[in-house]
Parts: structure tokens; C-alpha cells; sequence
């Protein structure tokens, strides 16, 4: 548990804003400092830090938080980790207990069986039972170098090989299990998750080794079988290599398929290569893409589950605002195919192909027209009509001049006849992204839409009244003291309010603060930036504590309120009670509409 000392001293230290400016250029606004929002794509600022309250909020996308929360999320850490890397910022020695909790002290311990694997696998590499995956290795055109920068490694046959490695290294068998480099057979023995396949550590931004994959030598299937999810890896949020690839990227990002594509492209000289880990490129992924580079070049496998692929990761990147290439290794080969069959030569006939990778819209075109017969004259329009679609699209006037002149001299259809086509497109497009503009916008200002409150939609006054006492609280540690004395939980409508209420009022109750930068570690990430967005709607009120009766009653009044489905079960007397109240409620409207 981090203390609270230590939560003081870091608090003391360090200031939002400047560390926020390293990632984001901030410009002074009234009371708050400005910028682009680093978590959407935008054009106009609309990312704003309160540095007096101690935190950040988006009006564009929502995101919100303290300085924690902030590192959390553009860094991908998780709590105790964005904590040690502000004390590092800040020159602060973090207290030895800091990752102490159970699930902290569970996760370092997988982190060290990791390793300690990694070691034993690449040991074996060596030993003359590992000998095979060497030659495997080596078959496929790796180096010793190459191996050995990668942490390569080789799982022995013996299914006890590693689990009793381990063991004598002092590993518990539920720490090996918990970092699935065992599985546990029914009667209750531990065995290991990986035998007699070439072993691929896969490593974290920090270095920690997270998981593994593990290839078989022969065509027994599954060809790969990788660490399941664990408390320190999740195959969705991570990407192969990206360790090495970040301090090469210079903004730009190679994204493959697999584990031998990158080791490929690393051994030619590729180092920005980095692959997803088994599955498709997911958000979280492309998030962290964005995080270290401006353009990414798609370089998947040439058959149709690639191109699919493909596609698909456009279709993620580009509405993020990155730019998009899309290469095409020839013949059908992946990239690892193609550097060996080329050999020496590898190297400077993938710098060509790279260099001459059209960008994402070039390959919609040249997908989309591989669909018509343009010889034909109904096919041909069919197709014009489409690429119109596409071409209207394009944000950059320019560009799409250059497009329609050159569809007009390959189609031999008059210019205008496509521009024509294509503003049509565009004057439709923009009355739709302007009407789901305007849509979201509407939704955002008048708090119905809520991810993190789903009741909010159907109980609005109640859950505006319970955020405002929530938001009292975190303003004012006084208030805080006489609403958590007053008010008690079962009053909550909605549930989600209910919680974080029954947490800040255990946390006052404990004598402990609740100011945002109180919270970090005890709401998620998605609570925080719920309570930010909360604080930003409910500004300090003049007169906290009879506002804070006001809103009280409010809950009071909607919880003991029969809705159709009470009323089912309710007996008489409540629904005479209830419908008294109505009336009175209706004969002082004033007061109705000041709450
Ligand atoms: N993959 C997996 N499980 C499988 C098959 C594939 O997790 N059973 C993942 C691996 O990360 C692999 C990637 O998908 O690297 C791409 O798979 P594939 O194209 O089939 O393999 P290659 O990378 O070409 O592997 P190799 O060259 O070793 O045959
Ligand atoms: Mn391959």
C-alpha cells in the first residue's frame, strides 16, 4: 500500500501541469491551461487542467483524472507503477512497501518467474537437448546476435523441466501456475505449459518479461501456443517488440503479423517492427501506436485473412488521425518469407518496397476497383460511383484533386462529371458527421449519456442531486465531514453513485482526505475521469452546506418515490403518501426548479 506520507510528499512535489506539458503542449486560459486532447483525435483544444483542483478533463471525449490517473493512461500503467514513475520525476525514493498488497506482491513475483524462465529457456537453447531449437533457429535464418537480443530460448521435452526449475529456485507452484508457465493436471500436479518448442519472450516498455510464445518445430498444431491472460499480461493491450521498435520509430511504426516477421525485419535493419500477439490489432493497441508514432505501414500476410486484417486496421488507425501506408510483400509471402528468399539483398528490396507503400487510400482505391470490370460501361459507373464514396472522404482538397485527375485519365470520364459525383458524396458525408456531432454534443451537455452511470439516463435529477453532494465532498473537506455525518447511503438512486458515496464517506470517517488526488488508488480509472467529469459539471456552490440539505432532500424525496414498478408491490397507504407528495411538490415550483 502506498503510505500517506509518501502520498503527501508526491503530491507536494510535483504539479500537474508541468508534467502534463511534457506530453501535451498547454496554453493559459482564463484560470486553466489548454491544449489538444492526447486521448482522441482533435483540432481544437478542448483538453483542459485545473491545476488549483488538481486535475484534467476533456470536454471532447470525456477522459479526466488526476496527475496518476493522467500517467495511467498514457503511459499504460497501472496504479502503482504510474506512482513510481512520478517519484522517479520528482527525485522520491517510493517506500520499499510500496507495491505491498496482495495482488502487488503477486504480480513482482510472476515478473521474477518470468525472468527466471526466460534465463532457463535460452539456457537450454544451449544445452545439448536444446539443440534442435538452435538448428530450428538457425534454419530460419537467424543470427547469433539476433537470438540473443531476442532472448530466444527453448523449452525441454520433459514436462517438469521448467515447473522444477522453479521450485528449487524457491517459485511456489501457485505463483507458477499464476503466471502460466504451468498448467495443473486432475490430480492436482503441476506440469509445464510449454515443452519442446522455440521459446519468444515478450517484454514489456519497462523491461519486465510478461509472457511467452512458444513455437512448435513440426506441423503438430497450435503452430504457437502463448501465455494465456495473467495478472501482469494481457495479449490485447501489449504488442510484440514494441521495447526495441519505440527507441526506433522516428515516427514511424511497422505493424506485422507475427514473431518471426519481426525478428526478420529486426535482423535487416528494421527495428520500428512490431507485431500484435496473436489476434487482431485491438483500441488499446492502436492507442499505444499513437503514443509513438505519427504513421504506421500495415505490412500483413498477402492472403485474404491478411488483407481482411488489413483493412480492419485501417479502419482502427485512421479515425485516431494516423497517418496509414499499407505494404504488399509480393508472391504471397509475409515478411519473414520474403527477407530469406531475397538473402542479402533482403534488406534494400524491402527499403523499396517500403518506400514505395502507397497510403491507405490508395489501397482502398486500388481494393475497391479489383471488385469491377471497368471495360464494362454499367460496372465502370458502379465503380465511379463508389470511389466518389472514397474520394469524398479525403479531408486534404489537394489530394483529392490529384485523385479525381487521375481517375479521370485512366477512366476517361470527364473530371467535372467525378468532381461532381464527389462533392455530392462529400455534402451527404458532412450532414451526417455533423448531425452525430451535434448528436454526441447534445447527449454530453445535457449529462444523459454517461458510460460509467448507466441509471443517470432514467433517474437524472436524482443522479445529478448525488453528484453534487459527491462533488461538495471532494471540494470542501468540511462539508465532506457533515454530509458523511447526515447522509446516509440507502438515499442514493443510481448505484454507481451510491459506491464512490459509500467509499468517500469511509474514507472521511477514517479521518482520511478525498480530494481528487486523495482517490487514484481507490477508484479505477473510468471512476476517476466519472468524478472529474461530476466535479467539472457541479461547480462550488456559494452556500455548500444548505445546498447540501437541498440536494439531500432530493434524494429523499426520489428514493421513497414509488415508481410503476414499487407501485406493484406497494400497499395503499404508500401510493396515498406518494401521490400527497406530488401534489405538494407541484404547488411549489419555485423550489422544484432551484434544486
Ligand atoms: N499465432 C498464434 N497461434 C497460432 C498461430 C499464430 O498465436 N496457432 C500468432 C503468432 O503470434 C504468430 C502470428 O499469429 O506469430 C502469425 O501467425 P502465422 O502467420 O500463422 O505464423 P508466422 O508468424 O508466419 O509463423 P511462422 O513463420 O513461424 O510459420
Ligand atoms: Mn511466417
Amino acid at each position: 500500500m502506498i503510505t500517506k506520507e509518501f502520498n503527501e510528499e508526491l503530491k507536494a512535489r510535483i504539479d500537474i501541469a508541468d508534467v502534463i506539458s511534457s506530453y501535451v503542449p498547454l496554453k493559459k486560459s482564463g484560470r486553466n491551461l489548454v491544449g489538444l486532447c492526447p486521448f482522441h483525435n482533435e483540432r481544437s483544444p478542448s483538453f483542459s487542467v485545473m491545476r488549483e483542483n488538481g486535475f484534467f478533463h476533456c470536454f471532447g471525449c470525456g477522459a479526466g483524472g488526476d496527475v496518476i490517473t493522467f500517467i495511467q493512461k498514457i503511459e499504460n500503467l497501472d496504479y502503482v507503477d504510474a506512482v513510481k514513475l512520478l517519484a522517479q520525476r520528482a527525485g522520491i525514493e517510493v517506500p520499499e512497501d510500496a507495491s505491498d498488497s496482495g495482488m502487488g506482491k503477486l504480480k513482482n513475483r510472476i515478473y521474477e518467474a518470468n525472468r527466471e524462465a526466460a534465463r532457463f529457456f535460452h539456457r537450454m537453447l544451449y544445452s545439448p537437448d536444446g539443440k534442435q531449437g538452435l538448428d530450428y533457429l538457425r534454419k530460419r535464418g537467424l543470427t547469433e546476435k539476433t537470438i540473443i537480443h531476442f532472448g530466444l530460448g527453448y523449452s525441454p521435452k520433459d514436462r517438469f523441466a521448467l515447473v522444477n526449475h522453479l521450485q528449487s529456485k524457491g517459485f511456489s507452484k501457485n505463483e507458477i501456475v499464476q503466471a502460466n508457465l504451468a498448467n495443473v493436471s486432475k490430480n492436482g500436479h503441476s506440469y509445464d505449459r510449454f515443452s519442446d518448442r522455440v521459446m519468444f519472450p515478450i517484454i514489456d516498455m519497462r523491461g519486465n518479461v510478461i509472457a511467452f510464445g512458444g513455437r512448435i518445430m513440426s506441423d503438430i498444431k497450435p503452430k504457437y501456443l502463448n501465455t494465456s491472460d495473467t495478472p501482469v499480461f494481457n495479449k490485447s493491450r501489449n504488442l510484440y517488440s514494441l521495447q526495441f521498435a519505440k527507441k526506433k520509430a522516428n515516427g514511424q511504426l511497422i505493424l506485422v503479423e507475427g514473431y518471426m516477421d519481426v525478428i526478420a525485419l529486426h535482423q535487416a535493419g528494421f527495428e520500428n517492427a512490431v507485431a500484435t500477439l496473436g489476434t487482431a490489432l485491438t483500441d488499446d493497441q492502436a492507442k499505444i501506436i499513437k503514443r509513438y508514432s505519427e504513421e504506421v505501414v500495415i505490412c500483413y500476410d498477402a492472403d485474404e485473412a491478411g488483407q481482411k486484417a488489413t483493412q480492419r486496421a485501417i479502419g482502427i488507425l485512421r479515425p485516431m488521425g494516423m497517418r496509414v501506408k499499407v505494404l504488399t510483400v509480393p508472391n504471397g509471402k509475409d515478411p519473414d518469407e520474403f527477407m530469406r528468399s531475397y538473402g542479402e539483398q533482403g534488406s534494400s528490396r524491402f527499403r523499396m518496397l517500403l518506400e514505395k507503400s502507397g497510403n491507405d487510400f490508395e489501397y482502398r482505391m486500388s481494393k475497391l476497383r479489383s471488385q469491377f470490370n471497368t471495360e464494362i460501361p454499367e460496372q465502370k459507373v458502379e465503380f465511379l460511383t463508389k470511389a466518389a464514396g472514397l474520394l469524398s472522404e479525403l479531408e486534404n482538397p489537394v489530394e483529392q484533386d490529384v485523385y479525381i485527375s487521375q481517375l479521370s485519365r485512366d477512366l476517361e470520364v470527364d473530371k467535372n462529371a467525378i468532381r461532381q459525383l464527389v462533392e455530392k458524396n462529400s455534402r451527404r458525408h458532412y450532414r451526417q458527421m455533423k448531425k452525430q456531432e451535434q448528436r454526441a454534443a447534445h447527449e454530453k451537455l445535457s449529462g444523459v449519456s454517461d458510460n460509467l452511470n448507466r441509471e443517470k439516463r432514467s433517474n437524472l435529477r436524482a443522479a445529478s442531486a448525488e453528484e453534487a453532494l459527491i462533488s461538495m465532498m471532494i471540494y470542501d473537506p468540511d462539508v465532506a465531514i457533515k454530509i458523511a455525518g447526515s447522509v446516509t447511503p440507502d438515499i442514493f438512486v443510481t448505484s454507481t453513485n451510491r459506491r464512490i458515496f459509500e467509499m468517500l464517506k469511509k474514507r472521511v470517517d477514517n479521518g482520511e482526505g478525498v480530494e481528487p488526488d486523495d482517490l487514484s488508488g481507490y477508484f479505477t480509472t473510468d471512476e476517476i475521469e466519472g468524478i472529474v467529469k461530476m466535479l467539472v459539471s457541479h461547480q462550488r456552490e456559494k452556500d455548500p452546506y444548505a445546498a447540501a440539505e437541498a440536494y439531500t432532500q432530493i434524494l429523499v424525496d426520489q428514493s421513497t418515490r414509488i415508481t410503476p414498478e414499487k407501485a406493484a408491490e406497494a400497499d395503499n397507504d404508500a401510493i396515498m403518501e406518494e401521490l400527497r407528495k406530488k401534489k405538494e411538490r407541484k404547488r411549489k415550483p419555485n423550489q422544484e426548479n432551484r434544486l
